[in-house]
């Protein structure tokens, strides 16, 4: 059976991936140091839907399918020595890297959350790759990237999976030096930029200690339930609605069940790639059953499927839902407008069906921001960490500066 290491697998994306594997045969072990839940706490806010802790959804897992998964708490940035003990003692046949910060507002916050993020994500990343090599291990190590290294400032070329073939010019030789480099990375975020520099640590690995490692440059992910989460109420996904941790769709599926307007950033210009959540973990499962060969190269795959602008994602909600727009300040410093174009090739070859906004599934996810409406914590949702002092937070205002949308209170919801 094919040993399975899941770094920050309670996470939104990491949980259903887990389940997956595991219904498909794979041992997993999960990792997480449950940072993500604390965080929840700091900033006063929850997971929309009820998550159940750790323990009880293993053994809601053990229950309904008889398989077992086991939990270590496990700080991966901080604990070198707990991360050597799990890799020594099930030196896992491959290793699925989830387990970083993973919010570009939450980075932004403050300089507290921007010493935190880089320490978190690159220490994580590093001690895990510097231990795989020094142990002798030679695991399939998956890492979740971000289509976000790119930025979006393009003009609408296609981003390529992963390198860019230069020919340079060299003064003292007749033909032109061929090179692949890493497609260049310009991140609008300090989040981002970790992930940017992750890039440069598995480069470096890959071809030091030919470490066999699948960069998976992650659209943002939409949705919220998988064909295991829905086994039972225990095994529910969270779903963040947050202005830090609530991304783009889900937060303006929330604000519709909330009665609130869609708050869209400036024009709504930007042009961001997105994936359905379901489709993240079978693209994972693709992934392991496609190891790259040890030739010092790391494999970059886009793992996305398609690509929408923000106001016309909020005017397909609003269709959905009969829900109001509001266009707000952007608190991100970033281009109003911008072209986005990704190839997909890989994962579409290796037989991705993709699964659409238009399709059902948007719906399913308006019925569960609907369901647990009465556990949101409304002033949480708008987007309030600003990228420098000359951008404003998200939030609609009357003409007096005042805010203009009373939101209906957890208690008016529950009478
Ligand atoms: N959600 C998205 O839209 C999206 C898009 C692109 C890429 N990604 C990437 O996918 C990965 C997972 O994202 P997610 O949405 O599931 O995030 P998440 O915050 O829900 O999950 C991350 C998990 O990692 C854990 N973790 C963080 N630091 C850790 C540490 N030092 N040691 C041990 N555990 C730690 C957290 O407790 C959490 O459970 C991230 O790396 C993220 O950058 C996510």
């Amino acid at each position: 059976m094919t040993k399975l290491l899941i770094l920050g697998g309670d996470g939104f994306c990491g949980w259903p991936t887990s389940l997956y594997l595991s219904a498909r045969g794979f041992d997993v072990v999960i990792a997480d140091n449950l940072s993500r839940r604390r965080i929840d706490k700091d900033m006063d806010t929850d997971s929309l839907t009820p998550i159940t802790t750790p323990d009880e959804r293993l053994s809601a897992w053990q229950e309904v399918t008889g398989k077992t998964i086991e939990f270590v708490q496990l700080d991966i940035a901080r604990d070198v020595e707990g991360l050597q003990d799990v890799l020594s003692a099930h030196r896992p046949d491959a290793i699925v890297h989830f387990a970083e910060q993973r919010a570009a507002p939450y980075s932004m916050r403050g300089l507290a959350e921007k010493l935190y993020t880089v320490d978190n994500n690159i220490s994580g990343t590093h001690n895990l790759l510097a231990l795989v090599a020094e142990l002798g291990l030679n695991p399939h190590i998956v890492h979740l990237g971000t289509m976000g290294v790119y930025g979006y400032d393009g003009d609408g070329l296609e981003i390529p999976e992963g390198y860019l073939n230069v020919k340079v010019e060299a003064p003292d030789r007749e033909t032109l030096i061929d090179r692949d480099i890493l497609y260049p990375t310009n991140p609008g975020s300090v989040y981002h930029m970790t992930k940017s520099m992750d890039q440069l640590l598995f480069q470096f690995y890959a071809k030091n200690n030919g470490l066999r490692i699948t960069d998976l440059h992650q659209g943002i992910v939409w949705g919220t339930q998988t064909d295991e989460t829905r086994l039972d109420e225990r095994l529910i996904n969270r779903f963040d609605y947050d202005g830090d941790y609530g991304t783009v769709l889900n937060r303006f599926l929330m604000q519709a069940a909330l009665g609130h307007p869609l708050t869209v950033h400036g024009t709504g210009g930007q042009t961001r790639a997105f994936i359905h959540i379901q489709d993240t973990v079978r693209c994972i499962a693709m992934a392991l059953e496609n190891p790259p060969l040890p030739d010092g190269k790391v494999q970059i795959l886009n793992q996305m499927t398609e690509t929408h602008r923000v106001r016309d994602l909020a005017k397909l909600v609003a269709r959905v839902t009969n829900a109001e727009l509001a266009y707000v300040d952007n608190p991100r410093k970033e281009a109003a407008e911008n072209d986005l174009k990704v190839s997909n090739k890989t994962f579409l070859d290796l037989g991705l069906n993709p699964t659409t906004l238009e399709q059902g599934l948007l719906n399913e996810t308006v019925e569960i921001a609907k369901t647990f409406s009465n556990r949101a914590r409304t002033e949480t949702i708008a987007s309030k960490s600003v990228w420098t002092d000359e951008q404003k937070p998200g939030v609609v205002l009357k003409r007096d500066g005042q805010k203009r949308f009373k939101l209906r209170s957890r208690s008016d919801k529950a009478a």
